[in-house]
């Protein structure tokens, strides 16, 4: 809904008045014209021992500031005009955004939800796997020299640990701590999720060997020099190689998170032809298939003729057609939801674990009925075209 601006930001400062309820609020974005001096204010309520304050974490693209306020002294008016286009608030029961208008208006919108509470406590330690001051998200940048975690970088942090809470309940079903793992992740970019994945498996007493595989160049050689200053190069290596032209080799994990479109096809296609036992592979953007979805089978046109639908019946045939050529190749698999929507919209994994079982009848008749009537040629399936065609007869 377009309203003033000044009403608009009345109504979300009216939001505070129940600071407890608020999860957290993030000013971002910038009005035309203007150059705020921060990146970025995340707010959270937090609970001192004066009382119940709000902590401000500001954000100015290289280091964060932080600062706490009194209840009253937050105003979201003042922050907001110091050159900001976004506020978004979130609390147990609602998501506020406010968003500047080209015309200096304000587009203001309420989304019902229905979240927990905020941890109030100073300093949160929420229980990870890896914490925030561990060395390795130090150095890489996600963690401050303190060990404290950058707001701007906490998507990616949750992400990861999520991610390796997957991992870890999937190998407590199936590995003996005496045999090395042999880890790989495809599309490691800074290798965030690598550094995590190995040292976490390292802490559980596992021997591993990890290798992060990515097209660039650049992110290999930034890297290399990672894991060189944290003593870890013996351990971890990198290369720099597209998924498809990588030598296939065994290993027992292969992991991929947000590998760009045909790249999670490539991803899990290197593993299936691998025999990797384990696959965790959360997508990222699917384009290969919506590409194709010209035409409809009945009764579906008219989930293709509005381009945001359209896009996720492309994301949801795209994940299940992955799913059940790994089931049909002997791995058992599922899709779940890895973190919270909020931390990334991309936040389902394709998850399987190496059987060997048959293919069933169904399965295959399922997936040559989808493919047909949809006239699609999903890349996962182009990939494993022999594989496939043992099976399909
Ligand atoms: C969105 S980033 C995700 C990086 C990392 N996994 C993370 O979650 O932070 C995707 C990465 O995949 C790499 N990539 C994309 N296509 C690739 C391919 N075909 N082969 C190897 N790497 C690829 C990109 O260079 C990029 O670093």
């Amino acid at each position: 809904m377009i309203e003033d601006l000044d009403k608009a930001l009345s109504r979300a400062q009216e939001v505070l008045t129940s600071p407890e309820s608020i999860r957290r609020i993030c000013i971002s974005g910038k009005a035309k014209g203007k150059q705020p001096e921060q990146v970025r204010i995340d707010i959270r309520p937090v609970a001192l021992k004066a009382g119940l304050h709000w902590q401000a974490v500001s954000h100015d693209g290289k280091r964060d500031t932080t600062k706490n306020l009194a209840l009253g002294e937050l105003s979201l008016a003042r922050l907001f005009k110091l050159g900001y286009a976004n506020i978004l608030i979130e609390s147990t029961s609602q998501e506020i955004n406010l968003r500047l208008t080209k015309s200096g208006e304000a587009q203001f919108s309420i989304k019902r939800v229905e979240l927990d509470a905020a941890e109030l406590a100073h300093d949160r330690s929420k229980e990870r796997l890896l914490s925030a001051d561990d060395e390795i998200f130090i150095e890489l940048g996600i963690s401050d020299h303190n060990g404290k975690l950058k707001p701007s970088r906490s998507d990616k942090f949750i992400q990861v640990q999520e991610f390796l809470k997957i991992l870890s309940h999937s190998l407590d079903e199936k590995r003996d701590k005496n045999q090395e793992l042999k880890v790989i992740d495809l599309g490691c970019g800074h290798a965030y999720l690598t550094l995590a994945a190995h040292k976490y498996l390292k802490k559980q007493g596992h021997e591993v060997k990890t290798l992060g595989i990515d097209e660039r160049q650049d992110s290999r050689e930034r890297n290399v020099a990672l894991v060189e200053k944290l003593k870890m190069s013996k351990e971890i290596t990198f290369q720099a190689t597209k998924i498809a032209n990588l030598e296939l080799a065994n290993f027992d994990i292969a992991i991929a998170l947000h590998a760009c479109d045909t790249a999670s096809d490539d991803a899990i296609s290197w593993a299936v032809k691998s025999g990797v036992e384990m696959i965790l592979v959360a997508p990222c953007c699917h384009h290969d298939i919506q590409r194709q979805m010209k035409e409809a089978p009945a009764p579906w046109n008219i989930a293709i003729k509005h381009g945001i639908i359209h896009e996720r019946v492309g994301d949801i045939l795209t994940d299940s057609i992955r799913a059940g050529v790994l089931k049909i190749l002997g791995y058992r698999s599922d899709i779940i939801e890895f973190v919270a929507g909020e931390h990334t919209p991309r936040n389902l994994m394709i998850r399987a674990f190496k059987t060997g079982a048959p293919a069933q009848r169904a399965d295959i008749a399922e997936l040559e009925q989808i493919i047909t009537q949809w006239k699609i040629e999903p890349a996962l399936m182009v990939r494993l075209k022999d594989e496939l065609s043992v099976r399909l007869g």
